[in-house]
């Protein structure tokens, strides 16, 4: 009676046909444009259904219904979709996401995911070594760079209590001394560094941001001078987050220096590579990684400049041992004794119980592209980012904030009429190509003022096509300054 809902042995071509039929569903329905333009309200309308109907309708009517669902999602292959760190998916990535969908592996025990254990252990072997980092080292895939940061900060918070005051905190929770405990990261570091001090109980205010230069890299001296005054208020640094590949303007940090100041003040050091662990992949330009070898824990993401559908992430650990703060052993799942017979279940070493096998995805599109294939896509992305900065340098109506040395390009547009509100006119613009469906374009405050943004992200993307699209953007400042005038 319900055989034919299951992928069974027996039931393979049904299973086929629905796989099928939901490509073909997908392909009529996928818009030309960026987006449809509509609003939550107008979407809300025209979504509303009855959730769960007493009699089903079957997979074909139901795929149907899924059809303005597509219609109205961001395209994200589309050139005028450039807003953020949001990747398109290579097609290798799609066809191992069927696979590891319908296995349907869960990752915390190796009774539930054997092969899949042992693929993601090989993956996580490779990824330490492709960082730098020495035997003893270890990974595991996350759900993105939110766990991950959450994950260096908690194992860093854990390993310094435990080292200076010979406590527990996975057993008895903070110490008193913990108000004394701060995080260090520059001011242009990923929310999350925050999010995760609030949530690791030591609240945001433990985080203290560090100044950038000019292009957006933190200050070591300044990060020296912060050290310094932490000795005088008698405050301790756990951790200094380095970032290599911010959001907004891509800029890594200066890696090797603060490695050297987090050594000297016995802190953890900690990389968000969300980003930047792509140039890993970069003949030309994986020398800006200088210093990666030196963290003690690194984030990275797949599902942004690896091209991996989403989720996708690593966490990467220097001293595998650390993984202790998190272990918790489960009669049911991870007995202790599993580990006297080498049964590797990796809940061990994550905060995750059930998770998806999206290791495969990365090793999918490793074997069908190949290193140098992934190294020239990595190098498209800064390509067309220099080439958005160089027009938008040479246009006196756009004005560029920074030297993108990645594939983010951070300008504003500048008023025809220099009385005009450029906050106001700029934030308008970017809403306005988004409500008439004609480019997603990023945006985002700098010291102070409204600012638009590319995240160059699509290797496919012509230089053609940035040029059309910076002159759409100034054709919409004008229209909106004209109209407001
Ligand atoms: C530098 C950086 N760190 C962390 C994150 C969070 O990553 P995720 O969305 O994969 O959790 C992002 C997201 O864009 C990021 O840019």
């Amino acid at each position: 009676m319900f055989e034919t809902d299951f992928l069974t042995p027996t039931h393979g071509a049904a299973y086929r046909d629905a796989v099928a039929k939901a490509v073909d569903t997908l392909l009529a329905a996928l818009p030309s444009q960026p987006y449809s333009g509509k609003s939550a309200s107008e979407l809300a309308t025209l979504l509303k259904s009855e959730i769960l109907p007493a009699t089903g309708a079957g997979i074909e009517e139901a795929l149907h219904r899924v059809r303005p669902v597509i219609a109205n999602s961001i395209v994200l292959t589309h050139p005028s979709t450039i807003a953020h760190l949001h990747s398109p998916p290579l097609l290798a990535s799609l066809a191992a996401d069927v696979i590891v969908s319908a296995l349907n592996q869960s990752m915390d025990s190796f009774d539930q995911a054997p092969a899949a254990t042992v693929i993601e252990l090989a993956m996580s072997r490779w990824l330490c070594d492709e960082a730098g980092l020495p035997a003893g080292s270890d990974a595991i895939f996350t759900s993105g760079a939110t766990q991950s940061n959450f994950m260096g900060l908690l194992l860093a918070r854990d390993a310094c209590i435990a080292s200076r005051w010979q406590w527990s905190v996975q057993r008895r929770g903070l110490p008193a001394q913990a108000s004394r405990v701060r995080f260090l990261c520059s001011e242009v570091a990923h929310f999350t560094v925050e999010k995760s001090a609030s949530q690791l109980g030591l609240g945001s205010d433990a985080v203290i941001k560090v100044p950038v230069d000019d292009d957006y890299r933190m200050i070591p001296g300044e990060l020296a001078k912060t050290l310094r005054r932490f000795k005088d208020d008698d405050l301790i640094p756990a951790a200094i987050v380095g970032t290599a590949g911010t959001t907004d303007f891509g800029s890594i940090d200066p890696l090797p220096e603060i490695a050297a100041l987090a050594r000297e003040a016995g802190a953890w050091f900690h990389i968000d590579a969300a980003y930047g662990s792509a140039l890993l992949l970069s003949q030309r330009h994986r020398d800006l990684l200088r210093g990666f070898d030196q963290a003690d824990s690194i984030s990275m993401d797949f599902h942004k400049n690896f091209w991996q559908a989403i989720s996708c992430g690593a966490f990467l650990l220097r001293d595998s041992a650390q993984f202790r703060h998190l272990e918790v052993h489960a009669d049911y799942l991870n007995p202790e004794t599993d580990e006297d017979f080498g049964i590797p279940n990796l809940v061990n070493k994550s905060l995750a119980t059930t998770r998806r096998f999206d290791a495969l995805k990365l090793w999918l599109s490793f074997q069908a592209l190949g290193r140098e294939k992934f190294g020239r896509m990595v190098d498209r992305t800064i390509e067309l980012a220099a080439h958005a900065a160089a027009v938008i340098r040479n246009n006196p109506a756009l004005e560029l904030l920074h030297q993108p040395r990645y594939g983010c390009v951070v300008f504003r547009y500048r008023p025809a009429r220099p009385d005009r509100n450029s906050d106001a006119l700029n934030a308008a613009l970017r809403q306005r190509l988004f409500e008439r469906g004609v480019a997603v374009i990023g945006h985002t405050r700098v010291r102070g003022r409204q600012c638009l943004k590319f995240t160059c992200m699509n290797p496919t993307v012509s230089e053609k096509e940035i040029e059309d699209l910076l002159r759409q953007v100034v054709e919409q400042g004008r229209a909106i300054g004209d109209l407001s005038g």
